[in-house]
């Protein structure tokens, strides 16, 4: 079977040393070694050679098992921008590079990637996902996963499946027909295992039609091992298993995070009451020590990769997916900038938000801004930087202007230990405690220093966590008390959640001040997991929105070109909630308007995850997405804007309002959340519905023009030649889409109008033609039928149509098959 690659002699080699550690271990060690002994790791086995299996968050970066800035990691464009490249290679890179990360930190699974759809445009997490399309999806993760792996590091493809949306997620029973299901949402993992082979899979903490995904017999048993072959390990998602017998029934191996957890011992007490059979739990076992195996960490076996590939300068590799992710969706001759001056606007030109908030953080060793990569590009003194309008309309983590350091102490006062603080968020998981710290000699941590800032006025100061604080600016006390828990009930609340304001201090810039916070650690019994979370927060002091936008829209006259960077803010895209809207928070649609009409040259720089509504297009010169760029997010900015590079992202998913996104439901009515729409999300849907987006799937201009000269199918295989028109070299992305024509494609079943079916990245100069050559999937002219229960493939008449984007299709061929 295509996912089943036990089959070379080193395969075998490696499942008799499994079956040979299998047989030495009685049942209590067995179900220990299915529950995580902390939050990252599995426990060591030293009696048969085996080592603990450490994981670690992706999908942009390998965090490590220490969630702090003291250990940093190479943050790479979101997934988002990863999908926009349109280019499975580049994403392969780019798991090398991780691969090669991890191997750095001592992680052997990286918990990535997410390949979960963009169903509706609110969902909170998209930015950690592709695409719309479960193909485009299927391809990037492919890629991704064979990357990873080919540094011998593990993938865990996450989270099985249909987590699109993050309201309820612990609770929530996403109600999915099969077709949507085998089409869509199963549709990427399906291909990943196929064609990656993936060592993992994690499921998820929502239901799907009635049974959590941790105990989901029939889609993990049956279709993902039974069908698909699937041999690698299933681990819950982070607190996800609830029940010892019905994750084992429903194939879960592993249980994380521990050292509680519905594994370990109630597993073996389980078997030994009769509830349980050790049968499973053997083979649960086999699934882990055959991981073991693969990322050399089981003695007497060696591992998959013996030759590493060769080292990747992570730095570089960011920079190039950044530039090859952007989107210019619009451009009325304004790029390349023009030569002359630059009022750069917004505060996230200066304070980049490189990546998604959540599970997905990691932290940079450094992170170059718009500002930053301009500045250095452009000649000396032709910026000039204008705040405009500050989305932030919360508090963030305290980071720029202090230095923090940690201090622990004991219940009688004692200091037992302390750290450097990078920034002001504590988050230690477990055992994970500074130097000389143990948790029950853990009564106090303060966070202590000074802050200097940056500007004169009310500073505003507070805190994100749970239990006692107290919290002091420059000798006053202002908060001294207990914050009580969201009511959301998501256990990562208090790490997730929004910063509550506790002070506001009058203080002046330059001038440095003392701050410190002081939590009380009291960790109550049975609480899945045990953290030492909370952050001081702060904000600068704001300025009168009216007059920020007006000092920028002098800035934007008086220069040659305006560029405006908007963004959206960790309240609005991040792990544990859905959006409310898609609007750009704050002032900044204002901002953009005012700039635009005070210069006729404004490039709007769109720094956002996934889409926001851009209701000023048309009165500015260029809109460029950029995504969560990564850590050298500013410098590929700078490689687009002065034309060195063309950007060179399509599109992964539909933009446009929400007043007509087509599917918006993404909080449940008791408890459930149907997808009513069936196989009609993203571009399918908008097709359906005869509406026009903002700008559609697929779209995506560089700095050349295209000319798509002849289309040729034999067989399954497409020939599409096209010729660059214009003046510079440049790269196109041929794209493929499949429209039923009938008689007989129409097939009784309701079908999307045309769907993308492959696509190919050539590359071409002035006036040279390049062939894209693409191999049809047989899934492209295939359905899942449901009363069979089994994939159809529709006979008929279907138009291959290559083109641009799934609006502008420029050369089409009608074939039968
Ligand atoms: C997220 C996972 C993540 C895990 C560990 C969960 O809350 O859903 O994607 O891998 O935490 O951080």
């Amino acid at each position: 079977m295509a996912g089943s690659p036990r089959t070379t002699p080193a395969d075998q080699a490696r499942e008799a040393a499994v079956e040979a550690a299998l047989g030495k271990l009685d049942l209590d060690a067995k179900a220990r070694l299915l529950a995580g002994q902390d939050s990252w790791t599995l426990p060591a086995l030293p009696e048969i050679g085996l080592g603990s299996l450490v994981m670690s968050d992706g999908p942009i970066g390998v965090r490590g098992v220490h969630w702090t800035a003291e250990d940093p990691s190479v943050a790479l464009p979101s997934p988002t921008a990863l999908a926009a490249t349109w280019d499975p290679a580049l994403a392969r890179r780019a798991g090398t590079l991780l691969a090669q990360e991890a191997r750095r930190k001592g992680v052997h699974v990286l918990l990535a990637p997410t390949v979960n759809l963009h169903r509706s445009p609110l969902g909170g997490r998209h930015f950690e996902a592709y695409s719309e399309d479960p193909y485009l999806t299927g391809r990037i993760g492919g890629g991704y996963v064979q990357g990873v792996q080919s540094g011998g590091v593990a993938t865990t493809v996450k989270h099985f499946v249909a987590n699109d949306a993050e309201t309820d997620r612990f609770t929530v029973d996403n109600v999915v027909g099969a077709r949507a299901l085998r089409e869509l949402y199963l549709a990427p993992f399906e291909a990943i295992v196929e064609n990656a082979h993936p060592w993992g899979i994690m499921t998820a903490y929502n239901s799907v039609n009635g049974t959590t995904m941790t105990e989901h017999d029939h889609l993990v048993n049956e279709v993902l091992r039974g069908e698909w072959g699937f041999d690698g390990i299933n681990v819950s998602d982070w607190t996800a298993a609830r029940s010892t017998t019905g994750a084992l029934g429903g194939g879960l191996d592993i249980a994380m995070p521990g050292p509680r957890t519905v594994y370990g011992e109630a597993l073996a007490r389980a078997v030994r009451d009769g509830r349980a059979e050790e049968a499973k739990v053997d083979d649960a076992v086999r699934n882990v020590l055959r991981l073991a195996a693969r990322v050399g960490v089981l003695d007497g076996a060696d591992p998959v990769v013996a030759d590493l590939p060769a080292p990747v300068d992570g730095t570089a590799l960011a920079r190039e997916i950044a530039r090859r992710s952007f989107v210019l969706v619009r451009n009325e001759g304004a790029l390349p900038l023009r030569p002359g001056t630059v009022a750069l606007i917004g505060a996230a030109a200066r304070d980049a938000r490189v990546l998604g908030g959540g599970s997905a953080t990691v932290f940079p060793d450094h992170v170059v801004s718009p500002l930053d990569g301009l500045t250095a590009a452009l000649p000396e003194g032709s910026v000039r930087y204008a705040v405009g309008a500050d989305p932030n309309t919360e508090l963030a983590v305290a980071a720029k202007g202090f230095t923090l350091r940690a201090i622990c102490r004991d219940a009688d006062g004692e200091i037992t230990g302390t750290a450097f603080a990078p920034d002001g968020q504590i988050h230690w998981m477990g055992t994970d405690l500074p130097e000389g710290v143990t948790p029950d000699r853990l009564s106090t941590v303060e966070l202590t220093g000074t802050f200097t800032p940056r500007d004169t006025g009310t500073h505003t100061f507070g805190l994100k966590g749970v239990g006692a604080f107290t919290l002091t600016v420059d000798g006053t006390t202002y908060y001294d008390d207990v914050q009580r828990p969201a009511k959301d009930g998501d256990p990562f609340g208090a790490f997730f959640g929004a910063p509550v304001p506790r002070a506001g201090a009058e203080l002046t810039a330059g001038e440095p001040v003392e701050v410190s916070l002081t939590h009380v650690i009291d960790l109550p019994e049975g609480v899945p997991l045990k953290a030492v979370t909370f952050a001081l927060a702060h904000q600068e002091p704001r300025r009168d929105p009216d007059e920020l936008i007006a000092e920028a829209a002098q800035a934007a006259r008086a220069a040659d070109t305006a560029v405006v960077v908007v963004a959206t803010t960790e309240r609005v895209e991040s792990e544990g909630f859905d959006r409310a809207d898609l609007r750009l928070p704050g002032r900044q649609d204002d901002l953009v308007r005012a700039v635009a009409a005070a210069n006729p040259h404004t490039v709007v720089v769109v720094n956002a995850g996934s889409p926001v509504e851009l209701p000023w297009r048309d009165q500015v010169a260029a809109v460029l997405l950029t995504w969560f760029p990564g850590q050298e997010g500013g410098a590929a900015l700078a490689d687009v804007l002065t034309g060195a590079h063309e950007p060179g992202g399509r599109l992964p998913t539909t933009w446009g309002p929400l007043a007509d996104a087509p599917v918006t439901q993404v909080a449940p009515v008791d408890g459930e959340l149907p997808y009513n729409e069936g196989v009609f999300i993203g571009y399918r849907a908008w097709e359906k519905e005869g509406r026009t987006p903002t700008y559609p799937f697929g779209h995506g201009l560089g700095y050349t023009q295209w000319a798509y000269e002849s289309l040729e199918i034999d067989g399954t295989t497409v020939r599409v030649r096209v010729r660059n028109t214009g003046e510079r070299p440049g790269r196109e992305v041929v794209q493929l889409y499949v429209a039923p024509r009938g008689p007989g494609a129409d097939s009784g079943a309701e079908r999307p109008a045309r769907w993308l079916a492959g696509f190919a990245g050539v590359e071409a100069g002035p006036g040279e033609s390049a062939e894209a050559v693409v191999e049809l999937p047989r899934r492209a002219f295939e359905i899942w039928d449901e009363a069979s229960g089994a994939w159809s493939f529709v006979k008929g008449s279907y138009e291959i149509q290559a083109g641009r984007s799934i609006a502008d299709r420029r050369i089409t061929l009608t074939t039968t098959v």
